[in-house]
């Protein structure tokens, strides 16, 4: 039942765009309460290539420093066919097809909640994705953890970065992918370090060996990648993922993918593991992970629903029916949603729904 996640996406949309409209409901809570994937790591540590590698498109922003300022949500939606496009929240109904003009809008739309002073902010821009070659998923992308700020940024910076960081990452809904790369010592990653402080058994956090082509030569990663080093509930994945020679000269994802297949199958002390391992295995683990622990969430996902459903009513029967201000609009339209919500994940609940969710 891959549409639980789109359902999700859905409600995380619906409760976004309500904006503050919920404000004195359970409709906060019920955001919180969404499961979602964030990337964590060190500036470098291969974030930005991850998810791109995950999307099987170039579209983030690129560069030295602190690219990522502001949270990206990323919502990535399988559709049957048709042609792939994008869409920002904030640029409701403009469909992006080219993948360049998306990056310039994340860093635009960075620029103009923080005055281009390269200054991070915690307010997150909302993308959405459409393909049929993507898996159901929603990511955050998260700025980058450094030890020192850049030139023009307050010594702040550094904490504030850890504090949103955490601020997402120690909800125990959210399920991590802790990005760390192998041609650095394991005991020295940001990832690593930040994770296990908020969630120390390992429990809910993905293990992501980023560079492995760019370790020491007589040194591998098979210690890590079998568990060894660094014990979590769920096996690490290795990733090669392309160098910045690659996308200076425009390597383009198929090609990057293909050829990360081939160097875990022709290495000799990865071919054991190279089924799982890669960008591929790793998007469609997240999808199959997020699906599972969002099902195990419907319940309690459900009761707030149903309190949303019941504090709206007694607060419009507390204004009188009928109602024509624009408050009361939004309060008919958010228990609308709801309602709409509850019944699905009733029904998933029940199991009688088999998929081909469809409410808008
Ligand atoms: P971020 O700052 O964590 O988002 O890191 P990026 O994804 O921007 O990667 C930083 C640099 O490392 C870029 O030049 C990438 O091309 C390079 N890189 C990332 N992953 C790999 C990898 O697996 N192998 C190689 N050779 N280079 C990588
Ligand atoms: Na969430
Ligand atoms: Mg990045």
């Amino acid at each position: 039942m891959e549409n639980l996640i789109t359902l999700v996406n859905k409600l995380q949309r619906a409760c976004t765009a309500l904006g503050d409209h919920g404000e004195d409901t359970a409709l906060p809570t019920l955001w919180d309460s969404l499961p979602s994937i964030a990337v964590v790591g060190g500036q470098s540590s291969g974030k930005s290539s991850v998810l791109e590698s995950i999307v099987g498109k170039d579209f983030l922003p690129r560069g030295s420093g602190i690219v990522t300022r502001r949270p990206l949500v990323l919502q990535l939606h399988k559709i049957d066919e048709g042609r792939e496009y994008a869409e920002f929240m904030h640029l409701p109904g403009k469909r992006f097809t080219d993948f360049a003009a998306v990056r310039q809008e994340i860093s635009d739309e960075t620029d103009r909640e923080t005055g281009r002073s390269k200054q991070i902010s915690s307010v997150p821009i909302h993308l959405s994705i459409y393909s049929p070659n993507l898996v159901n998923l929603t990511l955050i992308d998260l700025p980058g953890l450094t030890k020192v700020a850049v030139e023009g940024q307050p010594e702040s910076t550094v904490q504030e970065i850890e504090n949103m960081v955490k601020s997402y990452i120690q909800k125990s809904n959210c399920i991590i992918l802790a990005i760390s790369p192998a041609n650095q010592d394991l005991a020295t990653s940001d990832a690593i370090k930040i994770s296990r402080e908020v969630d120390p058994t390992g429990e809910r956090t993905f293990g992501v060996l980023t560079k492995i082509d760019l370790m020491d030569k007589g040194t591998d990663a098979v210690d890590i990648l079998e568990g060894r080093a660094y014990r979590l509930q769920f096996p690490w994945i290795g990733v090669v993922n392309r160098s910045q020679a690659d996308i200076n000269s425009r390597v383009d994802m198929i090609a990057a993918r293909r050829r990360e297949r081939e160097y875990f199958a022709n290495t000799p002390e990865y071919r054991h593991l190279a089924n799982r391992m890669g960008s591929e295995h790793l998007g469609k683990i997240l999808s199959k992970h997020l699906e599972k622990v969002i099902r195990s969430k419907i319940p309690s996902l459900l009761a707030l629903i149903s309190k949303t459903i019941f504090e709206i009513e007694t607060e419009l029967s507390r204004l009188g029916r009928p109602v024509a201000s624009d408050t009361g609009g939004k309060h008919y339209m958010i228990m609308e949603i709801c309602r709409s919500f509850e019944q699905i994940f009733k029904e998933h609940l029940d199991g009688t729904r088999p998929g081909g969710d469809k409410i808008y």
